[in-house]
């Protein structure tokens, strides 16, 4: 069967960027910036997007080409060895566990917009109102209407399916996204949360924030999950992977961008007094927590009607931007059933797709509901969730390992010459050019060092 292609290079920058732009840009960057030194924090962090992701997303998505396989695959047909074939496992287990984890963050979004769109604003805003909606039996009609859109989507395939909705969605939410901050700035106070959004200070850059703001932007640029790799595999020959490469990773510092233009002027017009060391650490507190209680002290201005609508057309958003991501990563296990036992599309989302419900039923049942699950596991001097551990285990340790492993397989196995040779079909360019000797040198040499640091970090202060 021929494997299926993104109609043009629009088709994936638009689905990549649609992977890339997630919670992650939307929320947790923006209160990451303002903490720790504003516009520095924000040149560092796009540092970091264009010197250090970039070269593994376009490693990535050559991989993919190349091969025209799933990671297993293409671990497997490249490093002809047993080792490699477990690096290629893990870098399709983990999108299947993240992708577990995210589902289930989904469901909760797409639970507030339920509600918002309700018009349900007092419970959204009650404190205890997020440890009850995780905990009732309502959330699993939000995860069944989660997992049917996902699989609708997934089930038209690549161009009719993923591209598609991709498509649709992702321009849907840059213009959302640019009504919300017009709106937002034009509210009593706004300017003083975009003061603390732009005004740099550079003394706040320190190790630990350096580490915190690489992890992010790796992550959020959805590296090492292998989705660039899937993703990779469905572009054309004569498709420029550098310039999709480069919008991608641009598109998503853009909607991080407006995205502190949005949080922390609506944040600062809700209360102009608020310390900065008050927000919340956390995406899911902010999201959760923190802005219903905007959305409700926008009633007094604009009404109940207005407030609402608010309220559900941000959750829209935040849904789309979850939908998308959640689509991309399931799309890895799909794809590495399909090449790998020759099924169905439909079939392997009907393996994968009740395995991780189940999972995910699971993991919902773990903040508190079943007490095993609650208190699975205890170490780093605390009990640990189910989730939590997934968390932990996948999003935050094995991560940076992926991405380390990758570097050294594109660069020692691989080899430079056959990257080249790929990113060359589409850009004549790029052979010899500065960013060719680049790419070489910081995947050969330093961002596998810095990689580790990162997991080294990482496991002596989540495990120790
Ligand atoms: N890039 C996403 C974000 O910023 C992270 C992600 C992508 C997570 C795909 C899971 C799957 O939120």
């Amino acid at each position: 069967m021929k494997r299926e292609q993104f109609s043009s290079s629009l088709g994936f920058i638009l689905a990549a960027a649609g992977s890339a732009v997630g919670i992650g840009n939307l929320v947790a960057f923006p209160v990451m910036a303002s903490k720790n030194g504003g516009a520095a924090f924000l040149i560092m962090y796009a540092f970091f997007v264009f010197f250090i992701c970039l070269p593994v997303m376009l490693a990535e998505m050559s991989l993919g080409r190349h091969t025209r396989q799933n990671p297993l695959g293409a671990y497997t047909q490249i490093g002809q060895s047993r080792a490699w074939r477990t690096v290629g496992w893990l870098s399709v287990l983990t999108p299947f566990m993240i992708g577990v984890f995210y589902l289930v963050i989904t469901v909760w979004i797409a639970g507030y917009l339920g509600k918002a769109l309700m018009g349900q604003l007092d419970q959204l805003a009650d404190p205890a109102g997020f440890d009850v909606f995780i905990n009732s039996n309502e959330l699993f009609i939000y995860m069944g209407f989660v997992v049917a859109l996902t699989f609708l989507i997934l089930q038209g395939g690549v161009k009719k399916g993923i591209e598609k909705a991709t498509t649709v969605l992702m321009p849907t939410l840059f213009i959302m996204l640019i009504a919300l901050v017009i709106y937002v700035l034009t509210l009593d106070n706004a300017m003083l949360g975009v003061k603390f959004f732009l005004i740099p200070d550079f003394t706040k850059l320190t190790g630990e924030v350096l580490n915190g703001a690489l992890a992010q932007a790796f992550f959020s640029l959805s590296l090492a999950m292998g989705i660039l790799i899937t993703y990779g595999s469905y572009i054309q020959k004569h498709d420029n992977i550098v310039s999709a490469g480069k919008t991608v990773a641009g598109l998503s510092l853009l909607v991080a961008c407006c995205s502190g233009l949005l949080i922390l002027p609506a944040v600062f017009s809700f209360n102009p007094d608020i310390e900065i060391a008050e927000l919340s650490e956390s995406s899911i507190g902010m999201i959760f927590m923190f802005l219903p209680k905007i959305f409700l002290a926008l009633q007094a201005d604009i009404g109940y009607f207005g407030a609402s609508f608010i309220a559900a057309f941000f959750f829209l958003l935040v849904f789309f931007a979850a939908m998308t991501s959640l689509v991309s990563i399931i799309e890895v296990p799909v794809a590495s059933v399909m090449d790998g036992k020759g099924v169905s599309r439909r079939k392997a989302l009907y393996i994968l797709g009740s395995a991780m419900v189940v999972l995910a039923i699971i993991s919902a049942l773990s903040f508190g509901r079943v007490d095993a699950l609650t208190n699975l596991l205890s170490y780093g001097g605390a009990d640990k969730s189910f989730f939590a551990i997934i968390y932990d285990m996948f999003y935050e340790t094995i991560l940076p390992l992926n991405g380390f492993l990758l570097c050294l397989f594109v660069i020692y196995r691989w080899k430079k010459h056959n990257l080249i040779a790929e990113i060359s079909d589409g850009n004549q360019t790029f052979a010899g050019s500065v960013l060719q000797k680049y790419m070489n040198l910081s995947l050969g040499i330093f961002i596998p060092v810095i990689l580790a640091i990162i997991f080294v970090n990482t496991v002596s202060t989540i495990y120790f």
